[in-house]
């Protein structure tokens, strides 16, 4: 099976390898948990192996997204150039309609043979429906324009609690082939970051909650060393 490597230290040891090619995966946390960073570390990572990889931004600007990114990893110097050079594309879409995204996305893929994409985020996209099974409807359709498409994304989803079991399922959960979740976890009187995979269709994996770091060279993940 061909995989993408993630690049980020841990995960792919964790995947078996990295993330099945032409799956997608959904990112899911409560605020602060790390999804951006995680996601934006992906691209980060596929734009220096020569994978170009487009960011859709829903709620930051690129510039906002790009000055956040450089305050968290201030050890990737060399962002700017890959944004220059069109390896890496930070875009936010006038509308949060779904047409614009796919549009966005597909023109991408055909113009900028790019091979790894993320979608920040997919509550942004709920936020702009009335009607819950509106959104359910055109999320399913998203998914299966995604699927006919030559890339691997990942989708930043915000949970509503830290325990997605007891907050229930929603159709992002079914529809994405994997799903990662990033946890700010209590620990006396301070807080660390975990992170599991929950789901990864295609692949064996690690199953334990496993501690992660964000430091300014990139995302730790501290494979074999428990939470608590
Ligand atoms: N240089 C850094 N070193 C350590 N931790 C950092 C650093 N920069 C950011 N963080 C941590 O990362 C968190 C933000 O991460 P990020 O924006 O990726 O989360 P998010 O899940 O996308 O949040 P939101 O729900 O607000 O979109 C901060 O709240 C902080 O805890
Ligand atoms: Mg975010």
């Amino acid at each position: 099976m061909d995989r993408v490597k993630t690049g980020i230290s841990g995960l792919d040891e964790i995947l078996n390898g990295g993330i099945p090619l032409h799956r997608h995966v959904a990112v899911y946390g409560g605020p602060g948990a790390g999804k951006s960073s995680f996601c934006f570390e992906y691209l980060y990572h596929g734009a220096k192996m020569g994978e170009n990889g487009i960011y859709i931004s829903l709620e930051e600007t690129p510039d906002d997204f790009l000055d956040n990114m450089a305050n968290t990893f201030s050890g990737f110097t060399d962002v700017d150039k890959l944004v220059k050079k069109g390896n890496l594309e930070i875009v936010k879409p006038d509308k949060l309609e779904i047409e614009s995204i796919a549009e966005v996305l597909e023109e991408a893929i055909s113009k900028n043979d790019v091979k790894r994409a993320v979608i920040d985020s997919a509550t942004m996209i709920r936020m702009s429906f009335k009607d819950i099974s509106d959104y359910r409807q055109t999320i399913f359709e998203f998914f299966s324009l995604l699927r006919s498409l030559d890339c691997t994304a990942l989708m930043a989803v915000e949970a509503p609690g830290q325990d997605l079991a007891a907050t229930g399922f929603e159709i992002e959960h079914f529809v994405m082939d994997g799903i990662i979740n990033l946890y700010n976890l209590g620990k006396g009187e301070t807080r660390i970051k975990a992170l599991e995979v929950y789901k990864m269709r295609g692949t064996d994996h690690v199953r334990d909650k496993v501690p992660y770091k964000i430091t300014p060279d990139g995302i730790k993940i501290y494979v074999g060393e428990k939470v608590f």
